[in-house]
């Protein structure tokens, strides 16, 4: 998502070796005195090990996991080992790179409370664990496709958006949803990047939000959702190009008004308000044909990343629209 101009020389960020698993490795092997000796899938698990011991504790709806896992949402291929799905993270609120995770632990997730506001029939704040307790959590597996052409296999602890939908009662003017995430200056670093439009934002038509497959994520592998993969609440479209996903979300607005997303506003040539998954529509600057999975192959990518019997129906007559970008 970086927007910078690259030399000849430099490899893009997407092709290279995950350098917290690297570095991550190699303080585990010191801090034990174990040198070579210790494998390195196993130095890899401890560290991932650490930090999830770390984040557990400190938040007071663990008893609410695991949930039961909705069998309609399925996989085809292997889920993400947890630890490289928890360690190689896009949140700019905390550092423009794939590092952020021990950063993000400076979230603070309680108290929080979640605005429902715009063209509804009452505007009101919700704290997050009388929002949670209320919902109808579920488990569901799902891919993620990065516009930067990687991807992943996660089992989401969460709600439909529908049910959010239903509890804000929207009035019949209201088209779109937008979300937008916590902007913390004392906690977020990323938010010193004072050219980035903060606080992150994206939207969605209410058709797109009460779609089935659309998800409100509180947990991850049966567990709270870590502080870095968006904590206490991140959407999950999994048609979509990641950078819809908004993470740590403190407000949802009812608008008749298209909403313009963060990445549309920092490179509109580049990002869009549909950001549909299509292997045939190119970046401007990579090809979308195929994906790196982590810690797997590259696959090619499919059209609605996979999901186009639910989805595709949405923009039937639309083909005026830059669907995919
Ligand atoms: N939400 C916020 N607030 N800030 C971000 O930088 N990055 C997006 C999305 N949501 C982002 C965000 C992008 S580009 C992706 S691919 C996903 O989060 C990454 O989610 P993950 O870290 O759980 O893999």
């Amino acid at each position: 998502m970086l927007v910078k101009i690259r030399r000849g020389w430099e490899r893009p960020e997407r092709e290279a070796t995950d350098e917290s698993l690297f570095h991550g490795r190699r303080e585990i092997v010191k801090a034990l005195g174990l040198g070579t000796l210790l494998l390195p899938a196993t130095a890899a698990l401890l560290a991932g090990g650490r930090l999830a011991r770390a984040q557990a504790g400190d938040d007071p709806t663990a008893d609410l996991y695991p949930v039961p896992r909705d069998p309609r949402f399925t996989l085809d291929r292997p889920i993400t080992d947890e630890m490289l799905a928890t360690r190689y993270n896009n949140f700019y609120e905390f550092g423009s790179h794939k590092e952020i995770a021990d950063r993000a632990q400076a979230l603070r997730i309680r108290p929080w409370e979640v605005r429902i506001d715009g063209l509804v029939e009452k505007e009101f704040t919700i704290a997050i664990d009388d929002l949670l307790r209320r919902m109808p959590l579920q488990e569901r597996l799902y891919r993620h496709r990065c516009v930067e052409a990687w991807s992943m296999d996660v089992p989401w602890s969460g709600f439909p958006f529908k049910a959010l939908v239903d509890l804000a009662r929207p009035l019949s003017g209201a088209k779109y949803v937008f979300m937008q995430t916590q902007a913390d200056m004392e906690t977020m670093p990323g938010l010193r990047q004072s050219w980035y439009p903060w606080p992150y934002i994206d939207g969605l038509t209410l058709a797109e939000a009460t779609n089935d497959l659309t998800f409100l994520v509180t947990g991850a592998y049966g567990k709270p959702l870590p502080r870095q993969n968006g904590a206490p609440l991140r959407l999950a479209t999994p048609w979509k190009y990641g950078f819809k996903s908004v993470k740590s979300i403190v407000r949802f607005s009812f608008t008749d008004k298209r909403p313009v997303g963060f990445w549309e506003i920092v490179q509109g040539q580049e990002y869009g308000f549909w950001a549909n998954v299509n292997p045939e529509v190119p970046h401007p600057r990579w090809s979308q044909a195929d994906e790196r999975v982590l810690g797997g192959g590259r696959v090619p990518t499919r059209i609605f990343n996979g999901y186009g019997e639910f989805v595709a129906h949405l923009y039937d007559g639309m083909q005026g629209e830059k669907l995919f970008m």
